[in-house]
């Protein structure tokens, strides 16, 4: 009889796109190209491998979630898999049990968990201590699978253009997305919160350039800023700090922006509102700092009308809803690398 074998590989986890080269990445912005094609434009019921038939995600979420939740559920279900979404109001966590008691239980019986926490030590908890793949589905620190679909629909919207394609045709698919980054210049407007940290650990190692104007008093982390600036000298990118939404925006490409009162910070809602003043992104802000006459418009959502207009929302520019969708196929991508390619 042959003796049973324990798998005590350490299992891989996608907590930051800090921990993933920039080819790594846009590999996987190609794979998950290649899944929007399939299902979407090609031939939608070619699909017939179910390779997560029989396993399990866990969505352990501590925090409200529409797309991310949405994404995730049937990212996995379209790879035949079962997603069991485990709610603040549902589970034992953080009211008769803690996270460390909840990671050992639930790792022990689903393969892979996808979690939505608060501070990021809770992430590295479940990182460290979890048997099976965990994705941070946004933690104070960092949303690694929103700019990861930002970089997607980058690459989407630069591809079309650069390549002349008529509207209604869809080739992002015929180009790898390392032909078509390099060079942009990214302004954000707004808070100094996970968005837009990951933006700087993601984005400067590509080639892309960031300008992030926040109010004075709201910095970013000072790894992040230190992972930012060397990725940046590594590429020929820049990275620049201001106070100034005008100075931010000069000669850019793109323009991003986030609520200014990230869940949990709810008590600081009207000290918040009264501090961000002046960094609502409008037309005449890109006007007044000089953006290229062609910029572009993105947020994470949900949007808040005080940090982004209406007008600028819901125009042409914006690519907000392209951006939530893709969420699912990138999603996707990472769960396919880490259930069944074996890794990212
Ligand atoms: N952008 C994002 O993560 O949205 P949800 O909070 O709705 O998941
Ligand atoms: N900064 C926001 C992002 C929501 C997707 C938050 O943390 O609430």
């Amino acid at each position: 009889m042959s003796a049973i074998t324990i798998n005590t590989t350490k299992p891989n986890h996608f907590i930051t796109t800090a921990d993933y080269s920039a080819e790594q990445l846009l590999d996987l912005v190609d794979r998950a190209i290649k899944f929007k094609v399939e299902s979407k434009y090609n031939y939608p019921e070619a699909r017939t491998e179910r390779p997560l038939v029989g396993k399990t995600v866990g969505l352990i979420f501590s925090k409200r979630s529409t797309r991310t939740r949405v994404a995730t559920e049937t990212a996995v279900g379209y790879l035949g898999g079962n997603a069991m979404f485990l709610g603040g109001q549902d589970i034992q966590l953080g009211v008769n049990e803690s996270l460390y008691d909840t990671t050992h239980v639930v790792s022990s019986m689903v393969d892979a968990i996808m979690a939505r926490v608060g501070g990021h030590d809770e992430i590295e908890t479940l990182a460290k201590e979890s048997a099976v793949p965990i994705i941070n589905a946004l933690s104070e620190k960092y949303h690694p699978t929103q700019i990861l679909a930002d970089l997607m629909t980058l690459h989407e919207y630069y591809h079309a253009k650069q390549n002349n394609v008529p509207a209604g045709v869809y080739s992002a698919h015929t180009q790898h997305p390392r032909e078509t980054l390099k060079g942009l210049k990214v302004a954000w407007v707004g808070d100094a919160n996970n968005i837009l940290q990951e933006i700087l650990v993601a984005f400067p190692k590509c080639g892309i350039s960031v300008s992030a104007a926040c109010p004075a008093g709201y910095v970013c982390d000072q790894d992040v800023i230190d992972i930012a600036q060397a990725d940046a000298k590594k590429t020929g990118a820049t990275v620049v700090f201001t106070t100034s939404p005008e100075e931010a925006v000069k000669d850019c490409d793109v323009i991003v922006t986030d609520t200014w009162v990230s869940m949990g910070q709810e008590e600081e809602k009207k000290k918040r509102i009264a501090e961000f003043a002046g960094f609502q992104v409008t037309s005449d802000l890109a006007k007044r700092g000089n953006a290229k006459s062609d910029w572009i418009f993105m947020h994470c959502l949900p949007r808040k009308p005080e940090e982004v207009d209406d007008e600028v929302f819901y125009s042409e520019r914006s690519l907000v809803f392209p951006e939530a969708e893709n969420r699912k196929w990138t999603i996707l991508a990472i769960i396919d690398a880490l259930l069944v390619r074996g890794g990212i």
